[in-house]
């Protein structure tokens, strides 16, 4: 699956109120979107048609979250569903986490483009192939060492792979307190970046077409609108086997990371 064909599939199955994205370029992941809309990019150049009421607005993520609240463009509700797919590297999609997460509620749903490269040059800070991940891998990392009460799957899509993040945390204020010590990490990692095997292989991610089954999507919907318990979402998350749902699991062999390039 595609990582615009997860995106589709997000929208369809979360029926987001609202939409955010870091990073439109072209258009491609925003044309997706029905529902009010606000997309950040210093250098965006639609071509693709938009079918939604859209605030674009040319500006780094940066600029953008010092001086807006976008909670007042989707009238005062928090940010249902996000796209971070700007700057690709790891402590610039780290700041554009922790901006959209003070927007989110517990049944947000924050995604990452590109969390998975496919070998190691694609994955270097200074750009040296055509598609770039960037070192954006590193966040899920991050993610999982500080943040314990977030659900962070990698999930198996193409080409690069994306991280789908539930049940954020508006007043956590964890990353924001190690930020600077973790950019400092993240900017003194020279090329040739050291991948983890796990990323390579996506040993880890799980399956997009069984990730979209799984049940509790709706519970977080419901959730969402108020009809069911608000610890409904986090207490079906808990019983989740996540490694059923791995795209290892399924007996299809990761190939190995040189011939994914
Ligand atoms: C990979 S493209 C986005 C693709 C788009 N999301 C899609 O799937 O169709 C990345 C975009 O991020 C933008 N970008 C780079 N630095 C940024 C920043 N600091 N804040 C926001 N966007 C940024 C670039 O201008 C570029 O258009």
């Amino acid at each position: 699956m595609d990582r615009h064909e997860l995106l589709a599939a997000l929208h369809a199955r979360l029926q987001p109120r609202n939409y955010l994205e870091i990073g439109v370029d072209a258009g491609a992941s925003l044309a997706l979107s029905r529902v009010p809309s606000i997309g950040i990019d210093p250098g965006f150049a639609v071509v693709h048609e938009i079918d939604c009421d859209v605030q674009l607005v040319r500006a780094t993520s940066d600029d953008y979250f010092r001086s807006h609240n976008p909670t007042e463009k989707f009238d005062g509700e928090p940010v249902d569903l996000a796209f971070i797919d700007g700057m690709h590297l790891a402590e610039f999609a780290l700041r554009d986490f922790i901006y959209v997460e003070a927007y989110s509620a517990r049944t947000s749903v924050i995604v990452f483009d590109d969390m998975l490269p496919r070998n190691v040059v694609e994955a270097a800070r200074d750009r040296q192939t055509v598609a770039w991940t960037g070192d954006v891998f590193k966040v899920t990392h991050v993610l999982r060492h500080l943040r314990p009460d977030l659900v962070v799957l990698e999930v198996d899509t193409e080409p690069t792979g994306t991280v789908v993040v539930l049940l954020p945390d508006a007043r956590s204020t964890a990353l924001a307190e190690h930020y600077n010590d973790i950019e400092a990490a993240m900017v003194a990692d020279g090329d040739p970046q050291d991948v983890p095997e796990s990323v390579l292989g996506r040993t880890r991610a799980v399956d997009p077409y069984r990730l979209l089954q799984c049940a509790w999507w709706e519970t977080l919907v419901a959730e969402r609108q108020g009809r069911v318990a608000r610890a409904s979402l986090s207490e079906e998350l808990a019983q989740q086997d996540w490694t059923e749902l791995r795209a290892a699991a399924l007996g299809v062999a990761p190939l190995p990371s040189a011939s994914r390039a």
